[in-house]
């Protein structure tokens, strides 16, 4: 099939590209920076010449700043009727466990995307997934410079971005779902012992301080509404396994 994504230089783009591929599919990839494919989900420039012949869209794009509803709900919408007027037979909407129980803003943002993904015209999925292995450590290993780690009490069930990839490539290949899935990782950590656990395996020395989480959004966080309790896919990497295996490194290196 020919697939195009959206978010040609994200993290999960990368990988669900390299297990399309693998699969033997034609894979186009799409984003402003895109030297082949550019566009921009702000404006609509170049989804009209990008979507040509393409049967599935997977939108893998990602603003959390300023631009968040302009990227990710006016992006969907703007995508969408390009879609449509391309004849594009499956839209692929990769969307956040918990969106729709979380009151920042955010999540927000991301759960208007869902409903404008399921109320469009074109047959859509749409699969959640929780923090990726590689979000966490990423954020760890910046606050790891200033030597501390300032860490939420809060659960999570981070995901290796790779199991994320097989799982959004797995609905891009099927029939559309008119629905979601939801994908985890193996077990739900506080994000304190993930730090813990950070520290332990890179042997950085860091102080970990709790970082207070105030308000509506620190509550829902604290009750696990990033973690995911009858989940679809559940993956089998866990995070210390992940950092052990040098993956952290192995993704900074291929940015
Ligand atoms: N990170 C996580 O832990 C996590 C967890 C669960 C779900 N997700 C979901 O996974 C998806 C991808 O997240 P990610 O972390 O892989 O994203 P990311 O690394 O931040 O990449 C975002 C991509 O979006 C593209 N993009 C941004 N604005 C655009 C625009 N106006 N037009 C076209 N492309 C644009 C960027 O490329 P250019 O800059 O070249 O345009 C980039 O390739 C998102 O839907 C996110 O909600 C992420």
């Amino acid at each position: 099939m020919k697939i195009a994504i959206i978010g040609a230089t994200g993290t999960l783009r990368r990988h669900v590209a390299e297990e399309l591929r693998a699969r033997g599919h034609d894979v186009r990839g799409l984003s402003r920076r895109s030297p082949d494919h550019p566009v921009d989900l702000t404006t609509g420039a170049g989804l009209d010449t990008a979507l040509k012949d393409c049967e599935v869209v997977v939108d893998a794009s990602n603003n959390s700043g300023r631009r968040a509803a302009a990227t990710l709900v006016e992006g969907s919408r703007r995508l969408l009727e390009a879609e449509r007027a391309a004849g594009v037979g499956h839209h692929v909407c990769v969307s956040v466990v918990g969106c729709d129980r979380l009151p920042d803003s955010y999540s927000r943002t991301k759960a208007e995307q869902e409903r404008v993904v399921q109320d469009g015209d074109v047959p859509w999925s749409i699969v959640r997934g929780t923090q990726f292995h590689e979000f966490v450590a990423d954020l760890l290993a910046m606050a790891g410079r200033w030597r501390v780690l300032p860490v939420p009490d809060i659960p999570l069930q981070t995901v290796a971005v790779t199991e994320m990839a097989k799982a959004v490539a797995d609905v891009a290949e099927g029939e559309p779902l008119r629905g979601r899935i939801e994908v985890v990782g193996p077990e739900v950590s506080n994000a304190r012992d993930l730090a813990r656990q950070w520290r332990s395996v890179t042997g950085r020395h860091a102080l970990r301080i709790p970082l207070p989480m105030p308000g509506k959004a620190g509550r829902a966080l604290r009750e696990g509404n990033y973690t995911s309790e009858h989940p679809d896919v559940q993956g089998r990497l866990r995070f210390a396994d992940w950092l052990r295996a040098g993956h952290a490194q192995n993704e900074r290196t291929a940015r």
